[in-house]
């Protein structure tokens, strides 16, 4: 159920090398991109094996899970920034495959059918990357949030822009809405990795671990999906009974 590492650069290792084996087995793959702190050590490893490797991303389509109401693609907190920092401003990515919600766009509803239909039309997401929020959010995805929803705005839950607020300078408001992927947009990907570190998820991963499918706990829909596994350090699985995962070693 739970498959579980030492520590992050161990949970890196292990989730960048799937990616590459994705990248090596389907170059043209559709890839389901996440952000936050969780990921950044997993796309730093995955610019090094790339190189290491020599290995072409060029044909590689990505779909973004996110993306604040309000900021556009130069402001420095916006998804589109951070993926530029950590991932698409290195190797050689294709700009017209990299697809990211529009924090900026005119009509948002408009914009949110269009690219859950964008989405379909390349044929639905090979391999997914997902955090978890410390309420159990995946993408924006709050508490409540329907399973069978396509992507949609979502009012941003008290909890999430206390945590995310880590992020934004002093004078700076988290913003108070989002973009993101429905929950069937995700749970559509034929493959899932869902990944959590440290100390402060240990308590939702306990939840998940303890709860029926739920969707004031929108996570645990990962529990239905025949293709999804969630990845952990030692720190975020410390509050599960050690009988239900598993210790991997470094990938
Ligand atoms: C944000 C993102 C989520 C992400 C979560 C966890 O709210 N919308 O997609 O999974 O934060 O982020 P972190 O990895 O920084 O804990």
């Amino acid at each position: 159920m739970f498959l579980v590492f030492p520590d992050t650069s161990t949970v890196a290792d292990y989730v960048s090398s799937t990616l590459i084996n994705t990248v090596k087995s389907k170059p043209d793959a559709v890839l389901g991109a996440a952000t936050g702190g969780t990921m950044e050590p997993i796309y730093a490893r995955f610019i090094e094996k790339i190189r290491q490797l020599q290995l072409d991303v060029s044909r590689l389509t990505t779909f973004n899970l996110d993306e604040y109401v309000g900021l556009g693609v130069e402001h420095s907190q916006s998804y589109a920034a951070y993926m530029r920092e950590h991932l698409f401003g290195h190797l050689g990515f294709n700009k017209a495959r990299l697809h990211l919600p529009d924090g900026l766009a005119e009509s948002l509803e408009e914009h949110c059918r269009d690219y859950s239909a964008r989405m379909q039309q390349h044929g639905g997401i090979d391999l997914q990357l997902l955090g978890v929020g410390s309420n159990g959010h995946i993408g924006f995805n709050e508490p409540g949030t329907p399973f069978d929803s396509r992507c949609h705005v979502v009012e941003l839950s008290e909890r999430t822009r206390i945590d995310n607020s880590r992020f934004f300078s002093e004078d700076e408001m988290v913003p108070g809405s989002a973009i993101t992927m429905g929950m069937k947009d995700i749970t559509d990907a034929r493959e899932i990795l869902l990944v959590a570190t440290g100390e402060n998820k240990a308590p939702i991963l306990a939840k998940y671990f303890e709860s029926d499918v739920t969707e004031t706990i929108p996570f645990t829909v990962l529990k239905r999906h025949p293709r999804a596994r969630i990845i952990l350090d030692e720190a975020a699985a410390s509050l599960l009974p050690a009988s239900v995962f598993q210790r991997a070693a470094a990938a």
